[in-house]
This record gives structure tokens, sequence and C-alpha cells, in this order.
């Protein structure tokens, strides 16, 4: 969508901290022992308590109310009966709606004790969001966002998941301007323009290049040696820095 009044910023902004508000207490109640389900029942309660509708199960009848995918599981993870272990990565995905607006976060949590390994590749994908946040600016290309994650990606010995990526959002989970990748394109000629509203989601991993469906109709995996972390915020294209929707509160 494009923000078109000061009525449009408010309600992105209130389901966007919503959103961000309800992943960090689902980041904070995990704990080695419970099961994927369990954790998205907090979430689930979290966003019945404020009004919001879960967006992927709106838009698409996905079987939880968030995204929950655990080591080589990259994206889109039916939350179930998986138990949660100590060392496990854990991927929380929070999308949701409320009167009509959409808002879109997700983030990458270790449970403790944290492996070298997966803490570096926490860390150079929240580092490649920021990075491509920097890129995003009206009349700038849209290829940059791609750019940045790729190279510092490879600047870490990292791959980029190529087959999923960030995209618009706003008054539907997934629109204009369609999907935004992590890879540089140089023939994407598209432009950032002011007040449009995308994601930005780095999807950074130990060695994969692309997920595959994993069979259940949902969850996208990589091969099982590889490990892959995600964050995502969602914000307002301006001619200067972007103003993220999705920052908790
Ligand atoms: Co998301
Ligand atoms: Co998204």
């Amino acid at each position: 969508m494009s923000i078109e009044s000061e009525q449009d910023l408010i309600a992105l902004k209130r389901i966007g901290r919503i959103v961000a508000n309800c992943l960090q207490t689902m980041g904070k109640a995990l704990e080695p022992g419970m099961t994927t389900r369990e954790l998205d029942d907090i979430g689930r309660k979290y966003l019945e308590f404020h009004g919001a509708r879960s967006a992927p199960k709106l838009t698409y009848n996905f079987p939880g109310t968030t995204c929950i995918s655990v080591n080589e599981e990259a994206a889109h993870g039916i939350p179930g009966d998986r138990v949660l272990a100590a060392s496990d990565l854990v991927n929380i995905d929070v999308s949701a709606e409320l009167a009509g607006y959409f808002a879109d976060t997700g983030g990458s949590f270790i449970i403790p004790p944290e492996s070298r390994v997966k803490r570096n590749l926490c860390i150079a994908t929240k580092r490649a969001l920021e990075l491509a946040i920097n890129e995003a600016r009206a009349g700038q290309r849209l290829n940059g966002i791609g750019r940045a994650i790729e190279t510092h990606a490879l600047r870490n010995h990292l791959t980029v998941i190529e087959n999923i990526g960030s995209h618009g959002v706003g008054k539907a989970l997934h629109e204009e301007p369609g999907f935004i990748p992590g890879y540089y394109d140089p023939k994407d000629r598209r432009v950032l323009k002011e007040n449009q509203v995308i994601t930005i989601e780095p999807f950074l991993s130990t060695g994969a290049r692309e997920v595959f469906d994993t069979g259940d109709g949902w969850t996208l995996a990589t091969n099982k040696r590889y490990l892959t972390a995600q964050y995502e915020h969602t914000m307002v294209i301006t001619k200067g820095r972007p103003i993220i929707m999705t920052l908790p509160a």
C-alpha cells in the first residue's frame, strides 16, 4: 500500500506495534521442552487480546497463528508437536491484521546455550537487515536492498536464500511491488516510491541458496546440513530513512 493520510500511518503503526510486541513476548517465552504449538498459543492469545487477526490464517488459511521454523526449517513452519530443545535456532514470524491494515515482522532466537555458528548467523542476518534498511529510500532502485543483503552475507561467508524474500504489505499480507529478492538483480529496474509500504526480511544461511517444501504444504526448509536465520520489519519508504512500523514498545 501507499500511505495517503495520517490515519493510514496511525493504523499501520498500531498493528505494527502489536506484531512487534507479540514477537518479543513469544521470544521471551522460549524454553526447552515446550512445543511449537505452546509457543504459538502465546502468540494467539496476545493477538486475540489486542483484537488482531493472524494474517497467514486470514489470507492463506495457514494452520496456526504464527509461523515457527526450527533449525533447518527456514520459513512457514506449522506450530505443532515439535518439542524445542536447548541450542535450537527458532524463527518466529508474526503477521497480523487490524482494521484492514497488515503488518509483518519476524526474528530468529537461539535457546541457550548458543553455538558460535548460530550466534554469528543471527548477528550477520540482523546486520544485513539494518544495512538493507539504509539503502531503502524513495527514488532509489529496489535492487539496492538485495545488493546490501548479499554483500553482507558474502562478507560473512554466508549465503542468501534466493526463493523467499521481502515484499509489499499494508492492505494485504503480500501486495505490490511483489517479491523483493535478497540478492542483487541488476535487471530489476523497479524504483522505491515515497510512502510505499514494504517489508525487508533477509534470509541468510550457512550454505543453502534455496528452500524447498517439506511435504506438509507449508514448511520451507533447507538441506539438513544448513541453518537459516531471518529478521523482518515492516516500513514506510520516505526520502530519508524508512519509518519502521514494527518496533516493540
Ligand atoms: Co513475516
Ligand atoms: Co514478510
